[in-house]
């Protein structure tokens, strides 16, 4: 599990982002590359689940040759692991048990972080999922859900379930998005578990991957909000152990671009399309004080059509490219 690549480069991982983080952005992604393995969105499981026509919403092969795991959020112990069978029937090579979304009342007793608040009820959705399936079974956590005092109970009960490694975003429920990531926490919670651990949160550059790295001695990294800022970021930390240099093109982005824009929904309207875009596009402003400067342009152009938004889009972010923030 988790290997580095040959040059010692820590196994890479693309986090799951709903909402931002959708099917045209992984496959957008995808087109520049750079990391093993792709997390989807989490799929929820509600008390009154269909399984079939919930497990055809994941596709194992969605990013051709790069591995998409598929991640659960539920509270039903016996729901969740029918789920993970049929995500194993599917194709997924493993499976991720979500205990950090916010919670939810359509789960009932309260899915996502609410399982931190249980370490024992963890353990029970956990362990029911592992023994249901063959493919490994892990958990993407929170460090809490009000505080951390149940951190090192949370992060046993998962080891003890049997998941075959563990993915720690170091903010509670509380934090949401405010504080800077502890990853303090990562390297306490890598001194508790036996089992391999991914570091995650605040990872926007190569310098911060490295720090990450050897603040927390981590196994592996997971990103997210980082790679929508700037898209080459895998390529550039893998560029670091390699010792190869990695100078990210201006075609790659715009490549980058078409390929999200070609896979949005067909049947969603243009003004969708446009929004979408300028959401992702929202992110790649943040690349650098002059492309920050501009950000509030984007956001409240008024075009209907994506090619119009494009035409006139492209080239400020252009303007930008030189100064990008990599
Ligand atoms: C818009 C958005 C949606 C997210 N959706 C999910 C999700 O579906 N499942 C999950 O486990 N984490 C989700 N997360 C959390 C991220 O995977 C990640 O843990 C968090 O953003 C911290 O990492 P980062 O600083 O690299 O972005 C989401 C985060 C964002 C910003």
């Amino acid at each position: 599990m988790l290997p580095k690549d040959p040059n010692g480069c820590p196994f890479l991982i693309l986090a799951p982002m709903e909402g931002v983080g959708d099917r045209c952005f992984r496959k957008a992604m995808a087109s520049i590359g750079g990391f093993d393995e792709a997390v989807r969105d989490f799929l929820r499981v509600p008390s009154n689940a269909h399984i079939k026509s919930l497990g055809s919403e994941y596709h194992s092969d969605e990013l051709g040759s790069i591995p998409l795991a598929a991640q659960l959020m539920g509270s039903d112990p016996y729901l969740m692991a029918e789920m993970a069978k049929e995500m194993e029937n599917r194709g997924a090579h493993r499976i991720d048990l979500n205990c950090g979304c916010p919670s939810n009342k359509v789960t009932g007793r309260g899915a996502g972080s609410s399982l931190l608040k249980e370490p024992d009820f963890l353990h029970e959705i956990a362990a029911s999922m592992v023994k249901a399936v063959s493919i490994p079974v892990t958990i993407k956590m929170r460090s809490g859900y009000e505080d951390t005092s149940l951190f090192k109970e949370n992060l046993l009960a998962a080891q003890e379930s049997g998941v075959r490694f563990i993915t720690l975003h170091p903010r509670t429920k509380l934090d949401g998005y405010g504080p800077p990531a502890r990853w303090d926490l990562i390297a306490e919670a890598k001194s508790i578990l036996k089992i391999p651990l991914v570091g995650n949160g605040d990872i926007l550059n190569v310098k911060h991957a490295l720090d990450m790295l050897r603040i927390t001695g981590c196994d592996a990294l997971m990103i997210g909000r980082g790679s929508v800022i700037n898209p080459f970021i895998f390529h550039q930390i893998r560029s670091h152990f390699s010792k190869q240099p990695y100078q990210p093109k201006w075609e790659d982005l715009v490549r980058y671009l078409e390929v999200y824009l070609a896979d949005v929904e067909v049947v969603i309207s243009e003004k969708v399309k446009v929004n979408k875009l300028k959401q992702l596009m929202s992110f790649l402003f943040k690349g650098n004080e002059a492309l920050l400067e501009k950000r509030s342009i984007i956001l409240t152009s008024q075009y209907s059509t994506p090619a119009s938004f494009m035409e006139f889009a492209l080239p400020l972010l252009r303007q930008g490219w030189e100064g990008y923030r990599f």
